[in-house]
């Protein structure tokens, strides 16, 4: 009767089980698109059926009431294993209650280091100190820097502003135990990929105006996310199916992160999420006119907003705020940020962000490196240490990072 029982339960659990894959192997292929300048598709084919496979799984889950899809999604994503370097030292720590991972080459130095405060990314749903913990390793190893890489909460457990909270807390008690780590105070670089390069620059932002903490010398920001308003510039029209961001997944994120109910989908798509005198008054800094006109090539078509739905602008203004949308900070704040690497992806949903945001730090006089990859999609640095998925725009990511912190 046991043996039945389990007969049946295993069967039951193997039919499922195939039946989520070709699910997620069927919606990839009559969803998503690879265009033809990305490098290796099929090994991009594969990464996004195992970041949708996770997330599907972590769905099933959520519906159980046993976790939230992202929790399950990131417990898979962190079983790969952590990389050891004879050369790094890497300790968990915390910043008051906030958890950190440093790096700190083995060899003594004379000289204070550069110090490097590493924010990850991964949607503020996705991502952790694992998952990012090749990269942070090679940034201490080849920069020869101290690098604190921050845990923060994420959501759906935590919301906006909770991350921004953290990442603050993390960086200002760094700025102030710079000598026990070895640090050099004028030397002190902010990083982050995606939704980290994000929590980087809002925190440049904030705290560039504290007397008693040192300025950051640098802030590099990868493929970041940098306003949380606008869903129809030209990267968001050419490659809202793209691998590994798609929109849809891009607005579950922001759904989750911001707390935003998810029913708005279509008033956002449409810009009716906000009235006409606030797109106006956003115009100078979001405009599509903004952007070269070759990021138009692969086809674009404005879209004018419609009438405001005043009960979606309620709930959502406050993505207004520049700590939701770093790139709409007042001249008076972005005119003094630090030096600034940026790097921008052709195949990102978000590419437009860099490329906005590079323009008002330029139009600023602030000196802004740029390193805009032709082959590059969103999320295609956590790639580089994949030994049979990775992609070669990784590692030219990685090259330009370093040799950026390397100069300064
Ligand atoms: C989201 O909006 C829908 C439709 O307006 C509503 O039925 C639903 O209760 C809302 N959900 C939450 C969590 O507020
Ligand atoms: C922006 O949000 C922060 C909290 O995250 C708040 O302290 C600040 O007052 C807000 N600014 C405006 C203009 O609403």
């Amino acid at each position: 009767m046991v043996v039945l029982a389990l007969t049946i339960l295993v069967g039951a659990v193997s039919v499922l089980s195939l039946g989520v894959l070709l699910w997620v192997i069927c919606k990839h292929f009559w969803i998503e698109h690879i265009p033809e300048g990305i490098t290796h598709p099929m090994r991009l084919r594969f990464l996004s059926c195992f970041l949708h496979l996770s997330m599907t799984w972590g769905m099933i889950f959520e519906k159980l009431g046993l976790c939230y899809a992202a929790q399950f999604a990131s417990f898979l994503h962190d079983l790969k294993p952590l990389k050891k370097d004879p050369d790094v030292v890497v300790t968990d720590i915390h910043f008051g209650t906030v958890p950190v991972k440093l790096y700190k080459p083995k060899e003594p130095s004379s000289t204070p280091r550069t110090g490097i405060i590493f924010f990850h990314g991964g949607g503020s749903i996705l991502g952790s100190l694992r998952t990012h913990h090749n990269i942070c390793l090679r940034l201490a190893k080849d920069c020869d820097s101290v690098v604190a890489s921050v845990g923060y909460r994420k959501s759906p457990m935590y919301k906006y502003p909770v991350m921004k909270e953290d990442c603050e807390t993390a960086t200002v008690h760094f700025l102030r135990s710079l000598h026990v780590y070895g640090v050099d105070p004028a030397r002190v670089v902010v990083c982050g990929d995606s939704i980290g390069g994000h929590a980087a620059t809002v925190v440049c932002q904030e705290v560039m105006n504290r007397k008693d903490l040192p300025k950051f010398r640098a802030q590099v920001l990868i493929y970041s996310l940098l306003q949380s308003i606008d869903f129809q510039s030209p990267s968001y029209q050419q490659n809202d199916n793209i691998p590994l961001l798609s929109w849809n997944l891009a607005f579950y994120c922001w759904c989750c992160h911001l707390d935003i109910n998810s029913s708005w989908k279509s008033v956002i798509k449409n810009g009716k999420h906000l009235p006409p005198e606030v797109w106006e008054k956003y115009r100078k800094w979001l405009g599509s006119e903004h952007i070269p006109e070759r990021f138009k090539k692969r086809g674009y078509q404005p879209v004018p907003p419609g009438p405001v739905n005043e009960d979606a602008y309620e709930e959502i203004k406050f993505i207004l705020n520049a700590t939701c949308s770093p790139l709409i900070a007042e001249d008076d704040i972005v005119s003094q940020l630090p030096e600034t690497c940026i790097v921008s992806c052709e195949y990102d949903l978000i590419r437009d962000h860099s490329l906005l945001y590079k323009k008002r730090l330029e139009d600023l006089g602030v000196p802004v490196t740029w390193h805009h990859m032709e082959d590059g999609f969103h999320g295609v640095l956590n790639t580089f240490d994949i030994r049979f998925l990775s992609f070669p725009c990784s590692s030219r990511i990685m090259d330009v990072v370093i040799q950026f912190i390397k100069k300064l």
